[in-house]
């Protein structure tokens, strides 16, 4: 067994004027890669890296935003470490690789470097960085002794995840004793934030191809084409001032700060985010398709089935967010985005969630947020000048909501008169399932369902864990895992999703949005949540 030695470059995001001094930066709440190694195995540590006049170097490549940097470790009680570096690390790119590998330098004389081994990498020149960062040598000064590449998607990156492995190691000159392949062990460390550089406009134009709106509630939601990796992306543009008010900054930071902590495959990602003077960038996660609204919309009716199929993911999603204290707050159709072609469902829109902590409890009495549609009687009352605070009960409610419009394409509480009409009847909880021709073929497992969702008294209503368990989508769970092959959508028919695909639109009038459907009713301001 060889020495113990490590090496802890760090990553961060986005940093401008990037000086070098050799100190430390200043990493807090920044993302940060942690390259540790350990041990190894068949030689000494020291023979990989040299001592004395042969320095070791170790190199890093991050392919996320295609940077490299080569630093000589310095050794340092008992242990060899690679100085902090600042790095940009702007992680737009889902899949990507590290790469990291140990060399020596100045070591005369040396064998011949097999090709696969020098670390003369693409990277370098295409890539605008100053040639001393990249510490590229001619190959008769340098040889590289281990390269590992680390394959990591960007979901294992934001979930903080480490990798522990060992590499082969090339010693030139020391021949190795059958079955001693020398090796180091190496692990990586992640801790991923997205950036929150401030930037001008032009950054998000130089990185990104802006095409068409995918979408538009209170913000605007463009498609973005990373001009490098050619990946799609949505970006969400949040205003800072709407209707010539400046929303205040928690409100515009709260759905960041959610997003970033989140990591669900129902959930929409966040990539990084960018600013300027006048709007916040979010850079998502691309969902190809449409959103609940369009297709209930121009389906009409939703069969049990396909709702059942809906609700699952979408309780999946909303179980996790309430395990980790998270309410949405603003569940509704627009809300909720389906790649039938590829199944898949996502939650998006974090404008009006909240972490609902014991310490900040007190200070969410009261709170409104959401779209009236879709809001529970206690944040209606709040509304009124009540206390209520309002937990994950108000997300069970939205859900209840929304199954009855994808059953019968009709809102509950709307009979299309004021929204003062609407609030009433939300607040006195009164519904019934005569509204349309459809309620008479639902199954009453569906109905009951509804109902366990849409009771007036939050603590009576079902939690998610037990709508999940509930007997008409345990059945369902049954013909969704059958799902005939060749059939493109386990949510919809074939027939529905090429209507949905010929007929879609986002620009209809009935769609309801946040802060609008508040700012109509009371025109007292904007707030977010
Ligand atoms: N990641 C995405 N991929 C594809 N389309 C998206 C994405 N995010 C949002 N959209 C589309 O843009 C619309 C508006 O997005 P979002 O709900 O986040 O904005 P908003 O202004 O906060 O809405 P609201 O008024 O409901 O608060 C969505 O209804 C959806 O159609
Ligand atoms: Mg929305």
């Amino acid at each position: 067994m060889g020495n113990k030695w490590s090496a802890t470059p760090s990553f961060t995001s986005e940093i401008l004027n990037d000086n070098d001094d050799g100190e430390p930066p200043d990493i807090s709440g920044e993302s940060t890669l942690t390259v540790t190694v350990m041990e190894s195995k068949h030689l000494k540590l020291d023979t990989v890296l040299g001592s004395g006049k042969h320095h070791g170097l170790i190199r890093v490549v991050n392919t996320f935003n295609a940077q490299c940097y080569t630093k000589p470790l310095k050794f340092d009680n008992q242990a060899w470490f690679m100085p902090k570096r600042r790095f940009v690390f702007v992680s737009s790119d889902p899949e990507g690789e590290i790469r990291v590998s140990l060399s020596q330098n100045h070591l005369p004389p040396l064998p011949a470097v097999p090709d696969a081994l020098t670390t003369a990498g693409s990277c370098c020149e295409n890539h605008p960085h100053g040639s001393e960062n990249c510490g590229r040598q001619s190959p008769k000064e340098k040889v590289v002794l281990a390269k590992m590449t680390v394959p990591v998607s960007f979901v294992e990156l934001k979930q903080a995840k480490h990798i522990d492995r060992w590499y082969d190691v090339l010693v030139p000159g020391i021949t190795n004793q059958p079955g001693e392949v020398p090796q180091v062990r190496v692990s990586l460390d992640f801790n991923y934030q997205p950036s929150r550089a401030i930037l001008s406009v032009d950054s998000l134009m130089q990185k990104y191809v802006i095409e068409d709106t995918l979408g538009a509630g209170v913000s605007v939601v463009k498609k973005a084409v990373h001009k490098y990796s050619k990946k799609p992306y949505a970006v969400k543009y949040l205003q800072k001032t709407v209707k010539g008010q400046n929303i205040p900054r928690t409100a515009l930071d709260n759905e960041i700060e959610l997003l970033r902590t989140i990591s669900h495959p129902n959930i929409v990602q966040l990539y990084e985010t960018m600013e300027d003077q006048t709007t916040i960038y979010l850079i998502m996660e691309y969902v190809k398709g449409s959103d609940l609204f369009d297709i209930s919309d121009i389906i009409g009716t939703l069969r049990p089935a396909s709702v059942a199929a809906l609700l699952l993911p979408l309780l999946s999603a909303l179980s996790y967010l309430h395990s980790r204290g998270i309410v949405h707050h603003d569940i509704k159709p627009e809300n909720i985005i389906i790649d039938y072609s590829q199944n898949t469902l996502k939650l998006i829109d974090f404008g009006s969630a909240k972490l609902l902590t014991a310490s900040n409890a007190k200070s969410q009495e009261g709170a409104v947020s959401g779209t009236l549609n879709y809001m529970a009687p206690e944040v209606l009352m709040n509304m009124r000048g009540a206390r209520n605070l309002c937990d994950k009960a108000v997300d069970v409610w939205s859900i209840g909501v929304l199954t009855y419009i994808l059953l019968s394409g009709v809102h509950p509480f709307d009979s299309g008169k004021s929204h003062e009409n609407i609030l009433n009847r939300i607040i006195a909880g009164k519904f019934d399932f005569k509204s349309g021709p459809v309620w008479s073929k639902v199954p009453k497992e569906c109905k009951d369902f509804i109902k366990r969702c849409l009771l007036i008294d939050p603590k009576k209503r079902s939690t998610v864990v037990e709508l999940l368990k509930h007997p008409w989508l345990v059945a369902a769970k049954v013909p969704q895992q059958q799902q005939p092959t060749g059939k493109r959508s386990s949510f919809l028919s074939d027939e529905e999703c090429d209507r949905i695909v010929k007929e879609k639109t986002f620009h209809s009038t009935s769609r309801t949005n946040t802060m609008g459907s508040l700012l109509e009713l009371f025109n007292d301001g904007v707030s977010r949540s």
